[in-house]
């Protein structure tokens, strides 16, 4: 939600404000990479640079607008997997690369050179009949397989790469070509760069593909578009209320994993990079041996860090998971119960409230698991607090009413933290210094549910093992082992900041500036979030966390959901393929709410989303504060039977679901796929989105 006077929009107005968010020819960096047009690429390898290694090969490359030579590092990983690597060789500073997302040092095989001369070195790699060739001039990497080119990367010229340098005198005057070097202006929005133009870009050429998927989250179809109307896919984590359905722009998440798949071959692309980063694809004829075969291009831009990909070779689609999986880690195992249904609004009351509700499920024999409470459960939206008057006694609530029936509560623990020198979070972060800074060096503040509020900040390993003491029984007051944890808001949201989150310019820990790790920021919460409940619990039991922010590798710490969806039927429809692609980017603990949280939805509608939502992963009805009651026997007699029906199915599914969750966990099968996976040969399947397979075909 982005405005805190949200009381006072009327439904049928609350459409996404357009302008708030850029649209790609607002992003300075898309205009400077897309000076660069498809062709002959600037850049020539140096072959005599190359250097082998048991574990990589390296050479450097030049450019003919630039004598600094960057570095190329290509590696084999166990598993078919390869990593391309370009950094420069000599950086001014040094450059961003993510942390904390690979879960291991990958294991890397040894490459052996078959040819190399000036103009070419050839690998060739575990496999034999896979081969990388490298071309010095114009560079260029292609990936052949058994004589066949699968695929190939620079061979559109597209390679990007904007070295570090100092500022110069006059860092702060606006470039007469408005290309937003050393600062880039947006409405009221002003964004100095303190290292200046640092972005990057590569172009890949996926040979015989025609169907492409991934790179969530956007209110889009399964197969991903074509880009070339200039509408290009946005991986920029915002908190859009309302999000359009159809759109490329950047919600909640981003996951940089695109995958591409032909009758025979499922390949991947993780680009991981965490700062703001635009993908574009295009599909285009080829002619090879006299037959016409599709091509795909993919062109990734990233604001800032290094180009650092992983191409996942497959061959099968569920190898691609696999080979995801061993970089990033599967899927937290949830604890059953939060397989059930979850009962949310914003806000339930009181603790009457909380018991009517609660009572209301036993007394329409409607089975669920775990009731919700929003932000207003709090001692004025300060987290880890409680609403005196209306949760007096969060203890008897917990003991005495969910409890006893063995059912469980999730509160509501957002990254803002008001600015009240009274409140302990607050007092106890800002002495310690575990706020994000602004550019000046003081504690960075912005406007969000409490009012002024300051951002922890969670890139710091130190913050993120305080914030997992405050789970704690001890220091929670009030909490209990059925409490679990539910962080929103953790784009970062900020009201009336620029695109409704975080400043660029903001510094984290290390002096990172915010562009380097925003779409981190909210994998770090839930991180945290999760750590501080296995604790609490002394190691001993699964945590539940739901995140709205995600990145590469959030799957290792809970669930995810849509975000601020409207009770429309497009957006039910949109549920399924933004849930496939959420599941096929490694995060198989995926919900939309259901109802959807914007608006009152005409009962038929209410019904066919608990329908369709019991058989999707996470199951959780929620509402906005105003919109009208909707629990689910609100709407006669036999809506509530059809829903209690469609609930009670979900029940009898759990075992199947949960040994899903299981496979999904150890062998990174995702738990709800899209129906090509099980038919990868056959061409009718690729484009379906209106159907799922929930676990294997057996036919
Ligand atoms: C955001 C969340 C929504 C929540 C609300 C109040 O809009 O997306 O689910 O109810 O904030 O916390």
């Amino acid at each position: 939600m982005a405005s805190s006077s949200q009381e006072e929009v009327s439904v049928e107005e609350e459409a996404v404000s357009k302008s708030n968010f850029k649209t790609c020819n607002q992003i300075a960096f898309y205009r400077r990479q897309k000076r660069l047009c498809p062709g002959k690429s600037l850049y020539r390898a140096l072959l005599d640079t190359v250097e082998l290694s048991h574990s990589h090969v390296k050479f450097q490359i030049v450019s003919e607008e630039c004598k600094e030579p960057l570095l190329v590092e290509i590696s084999e990983i166990e598993g078919n997997i390869f990593r391309l690597k370009i950094n420069e060789k000599v950086p001014f500073k040094p450059r961003y690369e993510v942390p904390d997302v690979l879960i291991k040092e990958p294991v890397c095989l040894s490459l052996t050179v078959l040819q190399k001369d000036a103009d070419k070195l050839v690998l060739t790699c575990a496999d034999e009949d896979q081969q990388l060739h490298v071309t010095a001039n114009p560079f260029q990497i292609q990936f052949v397989c058994k004589g066949e080119i699968v695929w190939s990367t620079n061979s559109n010229g597209l390679l990007y790469f904007e070295h570090l340098q100092p500022a110069p005198q006059s860092r702060y005057q606006e470039n007469q070509d408005d290309l937003g070097l050393w600062e880039e202006k947006f409405g009221k929005f002003s964004d100095i760069k303190a290292n200046g133009p640092s972005s990057i870009g590569l172009d890949f050429s996926l040979h015989g593909f025609e169907h492409v998927y991934g790179i969530p989250q956007h209110a889009e179809t399964l197969l991903l578009k074509n880009t070339s109307d200039g509408d290009v896919y946005r991986l920029y984590n915002l908190d859009v209320f309302g999000y359009k359905v159809h759109s490329k722009m950047g919600i909640y998440g981003a996951v940089p994993l695109l995958l591409a798949h032909k009758p025979g071959r499922t390949a991947g692309i993780f680009w991981l990079n965490s700062s703001e980063t635009l993908v574009l694809s295009s599909r285009t004829p080829e002619t090879s041996k006299q037959r016409v075969l599709p091509q795909t291009d993919v062109r990734w831009m990233s604001e800032s860090g290094i180009i650092d990909t992983f191409i996942l070779m497959g061959p099968q689609p569920f190898d691609i998971f696999k080979q995801y999986a061993e970089l990033t880690g599967t899927q937290a195992l949830p604890p059953l119960f939060s397989l059930g249904y979850h009962q949310c609004r914003w806000n339930y009351e009181d603790e009457d409230d909380v018991e009517g509700v609660d009572a209301g499920f036993d007394m329409h024999d409607i089975p669920y698991d775990v009731i919700w409470l929003d932000i207003e459960h709090t001692d004025g939206k300060r987290y880890f607090t409680w609403n005196k008057e209306k949760f007096g006694n969060p203890e008897r609530m917990q003991k005495q009413i969910l409890m006893k029936k063995k059912r469980k509560l999730v509160v509501i623990l957002d990254p803002h933290i008001k600015v009240d020198p009274l409140y302990t979070i607050y007092s106890q972060a800002k002495e310690r210094g575990y706020f994000v800074k602004d550019r000046k060096g003081k504690d960075f503040e912005g406007i969000c549910w409490p009012g002024l509020s300051s951002y922890l900040d969670f890139t710091n390993p130190e913050v993120r093992e305080w914030y997992a003491d405050q789970f704690a029984f001890s220091a929670y007051k009030g909490s209990s082992e059925i409490l679990f944890a539910w962080n929103d808001m953790n784009e970062p949201s900020v009201f009336r900041g620029v695109e409704l989150t975080m400043q660029k310019d903001a510094v984290h820990y290390g002096k990172w500036e915010h562009r380097e790790v925003h779409n981190l920021y909210g994998f770090y919460q839930q991180m945290a979030t999760a750590e501080g409940l296995i604790r609490r619990s002394g190691g001993l039991e699964r945590p539940f966390v739901l995140t709205r922010s995600f990145f590469a590798g959030s799957q290792k710490y809970g669930a995810v959901w849509t975000g601020d969806n409207k009770a429309k039927w497009q957006y039910l429809k949109i549920s399924v393929p933004m849930l496939l692609t959420i599941s096929m980017a490694g995060i198989s603990f995926c919900g939309a709410d259901v109802g959807g949280f914007i608006g009152n939805p005409e009962p038929e509608l209410l019904v066919r989303w608990y329908q369709a939502g019991a058989l999707q992963p996470f199951f959780r009805g929620h509402a906005n504060m105003n919109t009208k009651r909707r629990e689910p026997w609100l709407f006669g007699e036999e809506n509530t039977r059809i829903i209690r029906n469609a609930i009670k199915e979900r029940y009898s599914l759990l075992p199947y679901l949960y040994a899903l969750f299981y496979r999904a966990h150890k062998v990174a099968e995702p738990v709800m796929r899209p129906v090509w996976v099980e038919f990868p040969k056959e061409l009718e399947t690729f484009g379906i989105e209106d159907e799922y397979m929930l676990g294997k075909f057996k036919g």
